[in-house]
């Protein structure tokens, strides 16, 4: 028998649900790294820019369609279509998204893994086992294998739980855990030598570079992906929202949570690389750009954490511990969006379905770890540069071209009655119809013809 469909219980459990699925790698790995090869602030300006102008008007369209839906994202997306190759057109948007979505999470949840196993790695030198602590930070099948299994079966115990008891209450605990930490490894940072040419170099933008191309393409993506669009996560959430709820505000929220998560972010990692230079760790590459990427996580930064002595064991576990805290309530939102289709496709349990497309995730992680120089790259490729954008503004096409107007103001009124004057009602349509299919289009074309 299919479950009954679960609801957030209160506006502040589905903000810290939407910014759990939004927080994740992409902020605290992702964001700061982009930033570092591509200019500072120059890259948070544009990041700022585009996030508000382009990604949260996408973002809006997908809760809407799932809150006017009320069902997974295949069903939300069919009940706009009108006529019968509309809804064609939905059924393979909708599982263009959970494809995506599935994706994802299979390489999401190996990197997840090996947070996890950094995380441990401090306790195995504190207990002197050395051959342990060396297999969990050491890049082999069986430490990647096991800690992807580990985190796949921590993703799957929130979600068998349901949307109130999993999600939401898991969400609510997880995050201001998460920022507490952030938090507390900044202002540690910031009184370390070195700490100020890092703030420096972050926040002072070098303006030739705005307008870069490249920096504007990785801006974009940057920002999709932390908000988690082209997935269908965000339209099975919005179908959890309460119809009295002002989304308008609710989306507004979580995108300046994981905007500002975005900033401190970079506010932790570039001081922590000068902090690390100043004790002699070397930082920039043979081009003169700051390292980045997996250099950056895995090398410079535990680089800097052995300099430090005992107290680098704690700011290791610490740092660890918020990469892994923040990927498992992103992956949780990507294992929702399959999940809640198979509920109420097939009609089977929660409990069923989790297992089924679990292990279907990871059998799709076990080939791209026993295959990782082929698949890795390609997988993330075919799912965030390619699968997320098309998807989202699919979505976006949806409602600007295929929803009624009246219908979609209806639906934005439940919640306020008053959005018909607002700035927002004057301008996201337009956004909606023109200025994010084009812009997003515009983009996918100048980065790859
Ligand atoms: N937004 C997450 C991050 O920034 O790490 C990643 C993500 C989660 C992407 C959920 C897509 C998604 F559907």
């Amino acid at each position: 028998m299919a479950a009954i469909r679960g609801v957030f219980s209160s506006n502040f459990g589905f903000i810290m649900a939407a910014a759990g699925s939004a927080v994740g790698l992409g902020n605290i790995w992702g964001f700061p790294t982009q930033a570092a090869s591509n200019g500072g602030a120059a890259f948070l300006l544009m990041y700022l820019v585009l996030a508000f102008c382009l990604a949260y008007p996408a973002f809006m369209a997908e809760i809407l369609i799932g809150r006017y839906g009320q069902a997974n994202a295949v069903s939300s997306l069919q009940k706009i279509a009108n006529n019968a190759w509309q809804k064609k057109f939905a059924i393979t948007v909708g599982l263009m998204g959970l494809i995506g979505a599935s994706l994802i999470l299979s390489f999401y949840s190996i990197v997840a893994g090996w947070m996890m196993a950094h995380t441990i790695e401090p306790i195995a030198v504190v207990v002197n086992m050395p051959n342990i602590a060396h297999w969990l930070t050491d890049f082999s099948v069986s430490r990647n294998l096991v800690f992807t299994a580990v985190f796949t079966l921590f993703t799957m115990f929130i979600i068998s739980k349901g949307v109130e008891n999993g999600i939401e209450k898991w969400s609510k605990r997880l995050m201001p855990f998460m920022l507490l930490i952030l938090v507390l490894l900044i202002i540690y940072v910031l009184t370390l030598d070195g700490a100020k040419a890092g703030v420096i170099a972050y926040l002072s933008p070098d303006l030739s570079r705005i307008f870069e191309p490249n920096l504007l393409l990785n801006a974009l993506g940057q920002a999709f992906f932390s908000l988690s669009l082209g997935s269908g996560v965000m339209i099975i959430y919005g179908s959890y929202i309460a119809k009295k709820e002002n989304i308008v505000s609710l989306g507004a929220y979580v995108t300046c949570i994981d905007v500002g998560i975005a900033f401190l972010s970079g506010l932790l990692i570039i001081p922590a690389m000068y902090v690390a230079q100043a004790q002699g760790v070397e930082i920039f590459n043979q081009q003169g750009q700051l390292l980045s990427e997996d250099t950056l996580v895995f090398t410079v930064l535990p680089h800097l954490f052995t300099q430090m002595g005992s107290v680098g064991l704690l700011c290791a576990f610490a740092f660890f511990a918020l990469m892994s805290v923040a990927s498992l309530t992103s992956s949780i939102s990507l294992l929702e969006a399959p999940v809640s289709y198979v509920v109420e496709r097939f009609n089977v349990s929660r409990k069923r379905s989790t297992i089924v497309v679990s292990v279907v995730i990871f059998l799709i992680s076990t080939l791209i770890i026993t295959n990782f120089s082929t698949l890795f790259g390609l997988v993330i490729t075919i799912s965030t540069q390619y699968s997320q954008p098309i998807v989202a503004m699919l979505c976006c096409v949806f409602v600007g071209w295929i929803w009624h107007r009246n219908s979609v103001l209806n639906e934005l009124k439940q919640g306020d009655i008053t959005v018909e004057n607002s700035f927002f009602w004057k301008v996201w349509p337009w956004y909606t119809k023109l200025v994010c299919p084009i812009a997003i289009t515009a983009v996918f074309i100048h980065k790859f013809v």
